[in-house]
Parts: structure tokens; C-alpha cells; sequence
């Protein structure tokens, strides 16, 4: 394995999801982790992580001198390359103004093991503040840059390596190969380790920090409080209890589907709460949309809390929280914070004096929905769609009705049908049925039809902060537009939205 040195970067999680992309198992440890640690035999190499600090900083993270007495190789990236410059002698400048964005890289020296199979310019990607002016005595450059005279270095005997670029994020060209020949021809790693180990490796986590302790997971069907729920079963089995609060505005036949696949196929303890007449209660002559979400989170934290009241001895509170929301709650501020830590449930575990198990906190999507097909999550669930807090009641535009969610959950249903039946539901990233609050003259038959105009959207994003329209097939349209208009009682217009995010929102409300 390779152990990643963590010196506070945001990106030394995406070095680890790198190493494991190529199939081999890495482990974030603290920077001032004893070197004599280090010297386990089953670590082949070590990779020094950024950091945000200067190394002039006082007080800046620093590595213990017998660290370099280390016989392995040694990668230093950023912060961690200063380092090693800083401590075999070499000058670190601290400069004036950060270096951010891309950069061409010219290689000098093109047989390095560490760039094998790069042209001699490649764009890479830089943040950081600090350069070095001088290499120390015992090492050559590798590479230059216009704004950091050396980008690369390599010690003239031993495997150590220093980048000021980060090969971790994917604006860095072949960052990815660079990564690769260090673990693999530098360090000796063999791509054998599998993601089906990583849950072998979370399994034993779980098992360990919960002890003979109880867990509450709230299960809201998404992929991952799902995942969640399958892997921390697996590790603990009864200990885990998963309440399911269906607030009345599910899409179609949601709720049967989550009892069906966690109670009836895993054998999950879970708790199916039906709060719908309490919720749309409440909502009943509401139109104004925070008005509803507010109405909406706080009956949702009333519902669990008394929920998991009526549990003895529950400790922990599990969330399906992924590494893309730990990066965003720590960096981003903005109207989508608010939004999310409204209805994940936020605030909740102090509320109720528990301890918080977060076992997909290090994987991006696309590894939570690996991880759940390992573990036997049927592929729609784990393929699916995000689905807002509030459910179709920001889909519902004006007064929510039990009606209402009922033609918008046909009209929905029939939307993400046709999706799959012509294979692009994977193609998109979110799509969905709106109902308006608007009615509109048709013909049906020979009979005059007064009824309401449902809206279909759909979009592509990679971080659903900004999105663009789905350019779906005229024909696909026209068919969805015909099947919802004969099939759903209530709805006689289809429109589609062609708005992009921003200006628009994805959700309506
Ligand atoms: P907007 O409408 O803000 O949506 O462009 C961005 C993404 O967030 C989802 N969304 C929510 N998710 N609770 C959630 O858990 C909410 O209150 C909420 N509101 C919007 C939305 O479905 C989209 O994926």
C-alpha cells in the first residue's frame, strides 16, 4: 500500500480516490505520523499531501527529521515538495501572489520514471504560493514552468520526487499517468486491490468504532443513505435500525419499494413511517415555497426525533454523507449550503446527543454506486436520479393536495419510463415531471378538457451548482408528451423546460 501524508490540502482526498482508481489500496495518515510506522513493510511508498500553510508559517506542519532516514520512495506534491527542498537544503521563496490554474510544464529530463509516457509540454494544474528558487545539492530538475522555475525535481540517488503541480485533479494533463508510474514502476505496487476490499477494509471500520453500540440511519430511498444502510448492515447487522418517514410526497410507489428492498431483501430492521396526513396537513393551504420547505424540515426533524425516541440505546446517528458534501461544507458558502443542510437532517445529531458514523465519507459518487452493486443494491436504486428533501412538494407548484402529488407522481413515473425504455435516463443527469398550478383549454375526443399543464425537465451537470438543459430527442418528447396527456387524469398540456442553471434552478420551487 502507499500512505499519503496528509498535510491539510482539500485535494489529499482525490489523491487516495487516484490510487484507487488504479486498483491499489492507499491510507490517509497524519503528517507527524511516527517515521518508525512508516517503515511497515506492507507501505511501499509515501506520498506527501499539499497543504494551505507556507512552510515560513509558524507553527506550519513539519515532518520529523528521521523521516527522510526512510528507505522507500517518497513523492512530495506542493506543500509537500517545498518541504523536502526546505529540508535537504534547498531555497523555498515565499512569494507575493498565489499561483492558481493552468501551467505548462517543460521537462528537461525526459527518462525520469516519474513522467514516462509524457510529451515534453504538458498543462498542469497549480495553486500554491510559495516556489522554489534552488534545488538542494543532491538533486536535478526535472521540469520548469514559467511562473515556478522548478515544477519537478528528483533526488540524484534515491527515489525521492518533488511536483509543484497537483497531478491529483483532472485539470492536470496525464496527472493520472504520473501518479501511476510512482505507485506502480517507482514503488512497486501491484493493481490488485479491489473496491470490493474497500468494503472488507469500511466493514471492519463500522465494526470496530460502533462496538456493541446501536446506530439510527435515516433512509430516504436516495442512493446514499442506501448504500449507507447496506454497507453498515453488513458490518453490524441488528444494531442498525433505519427509519424511513415518507412525508406523503415520495415519487410513485417509493415507499413499497424501500420496504420491499431493505426489509424484505436484506432483512434490514427498518421502520416505514407513514407521517403523510401530518405532513400535507400542515402544508394545506400553503403556496409559498419557503414557506413549505420550512414546514417541511422542521415536521421531518420532529417526526424522526420522536421516531427514534422509541429506541432504546442508540448512539449513533449514520449519514450517507459522501466526500463532494464533507469538500462543499468546508469551502463553499452559498444559497445550495442552505439548501442542503436543511434537509440532510443538519443539527440533528447534537439535538439528540449522538455520535455520528459517516461511512461513505471518503468515496465520490460514482464509487457509493460501485460499492452498493457489490453489495447487491438492485440497479435502479443504485443508478437512480437525486431526489430533493422535500420531495414533490417543490415540484407541486402552489397548494400541495394529496391529488395534486398523485397526477404529478403518474406523470413522473411515466417521464423516467420512457427515459430507460430509450436508454437515456443514465444520459442525464436529473430529470423529472412538474405540475403547474395553471389550466388550460384542450380537446379530447369530442369533449372540451379544462385541465392542468405539467412541465418535464431534465439536465446534464457534473456538480448540479450549474446545469444545462438535456437535448432530448424530438421524437422521445413527443411520445413522453402523448403517453402522460392519454395516461394521467388531470393533465391535458405538456411543456418542456429549456432553461439553464444558472439563470434558472433545476427544481421549480
Ligand atoms: P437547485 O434547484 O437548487 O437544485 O438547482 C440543485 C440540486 O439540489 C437538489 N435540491 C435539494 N436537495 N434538499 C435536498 O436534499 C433540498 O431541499 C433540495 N432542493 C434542491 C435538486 O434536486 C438538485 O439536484
Amino acid at each position: 500500500k502507499i500512505a499519503i501524508l496528509d498535510f491539510g490540502s482539500q485535494y489529499t482526498k482525490l489523491i487516495a480516490r487516484r490510487i484507487r482508481e488504479l486498483s491499489i489500496y492507499s491510507e490517509i495518515l497524519p503528517y507527524n505520523t511516527d517515521p518508525a510506522d512508516l517503515a511497515d513493510p506492507s507501505i511501499k511508498g509515501v506520498i506527501l499531501s499539499g497543504g494551505p500553510r507556507s512552510v515560513f508559517d509558524k507553527g506550519a506542519p513539519a515532518l520529523d527529521q528521521k523521516f527522510w532516514e526512510i528507505d522507500k520512495p517518497i513523492l512530495g506534491i506542493c506543500y509537500g515538495l517545498q518541504l523536502m527542498c526546505r529540508d535537504f537544503n534547498g531555497e523555498v521563496v515565499s512569494a507575493d501572489d498565489r499561483e492558481y490554474g493552468p501551467a505548462n510544464l517543460q521537462l528537461d529530463h525526459h527518462n525520469s520514471p516519474l513522467f514516462k509516457g509524457f510529451e515534453a509540454k504538458t498543462r498542469v494544474w497549480m495553486s500554491h504560493g510559495d516556489r522554489l528558487d534552488k534545488a538542494p545539492a543532491d538533486f536535478h530538475i526535472l521540469g520548469t514552468s514559467e511562473n515556478a522555475p522548478i515544477t519537478a525535481m528528483a533526488h540524484n540517488q534515491r527515489p525521492l520526487y518533488g511536483i509543484q503541480f497537483h497531478p491529483e485533479v483532472s485539470h492536470s494533463e496525464n496527472g493520472l499517468t504520473l501518479i501511476k508510474n510512482f505507485v506502480t514502476d517507482i514503488c512497486g505496487c501491484a493493481q490488485d486491490w479491489l473496491m470490493k476490499d474497500y468494503i472488507e477494509a469500511a466493514v471492519e471500520e463500522i465494526r470496530e468504532q460502533v462496538g456493541d453500540d446501536h446506530v439510527l440511519l435515516g433512509l430516504s430511498g436516495g442512493v446514499d443513505s442506501s448504500v449507507a444502510a447496506a454497507l453498515i448492515h453488513k458490518a453490524i447487522g441488528d444494531q442498525l435500525t433505519c427509519v424511513f418517514v415518507d412525508h406523503g410526497m415520495m415519487r410513485k410507489d417509493e415507499r413499497k419499494q424501500v420496504v420491499h428492498t431493505f426489509k424484505d431483501q436484506f432483512g434490514i430492521h427498518l421502520i416505514p413511517v407513514d407521517a403523510s396526513d401530518l405532513f400535507l396537513g400542515r402544508l394545506a393551504g400553503v403556496d409559498d415555497p419557503e414557506q413549505k420547505r420550512k414546514i417541511i424540515g422542521r415536521t421531518f426533524v420532529e417526526v424522526f426525533e420522536s421516531e427514534s425516541k422509541k429506541l432504546n440505546n442508540v448512539t449513533y446517528l449514520a449519514q450517507g454523507t459522501l466526500y463532494p458534501d464533507v469538500i462543499e461544507s468546508a469551502v463553499a458558502v452559498g444559497p445550495a449550503q442552505t439548501i442542503k443542510s436543511h434537509h440532510n437532517v443538519g443539527g440533528l445529531p447534537e439535538k439528540m446527543h449522538l455520535k455520528l458514523l459517516e461511512p461513505l465519507r471518503d468515496l465520490f459518487k460514482d464509487e457509493v454506486r460501485q460499492v452498493g452493486r457489490l453489495l447487491g443494491l438492485p440497479e435502479v436504486m443504485v443508478e437512480r436520479h437525486p431526489f430533493p428533501g422535500p420531495g414533490l412538494a417543490v415540484r407541486i407548484l402552489g397548494e400541495i393536495t394529496r391529488e395534486g402529488v398523485a397526477v404529478l407522481q403518474e406523470a413522473d413515473a411515466i417521464f423516467i419510463d420512457m427515459l430507460h425504455q430509450w436508454g437515456l435516463y443514465n444520459e442525464v443527469s436529473q430529470a423529472f415531471a412538474v405540475l403547474l398550478p395553471v389550466r388550460t383549454v384542450g380537446i379530447m375526443g369530442d369533449e372540451r378538457t379544462y385541465e392542468q399543464v405539467c412541465a418535464i425537465r431534465s439536465v446534464s451537470t457534473t456538480d448540479f451548482m450549474t446545469a444545462d438543459w438535456s437535448r432530448l430527442p424530438y421524437d422521445f418528447l413527443g411520445e413522453v408528451s402523448s403517453r402522460i396527456v392519454n395516461e394521467v387524469k388531470g393533465i391535458n398540456r405538456v411543456v418542456f423546460d429549456i432553461t439553464s442553471k444558472p439563470p434558472g434552478t433545476i427544481e421549480w420551487e
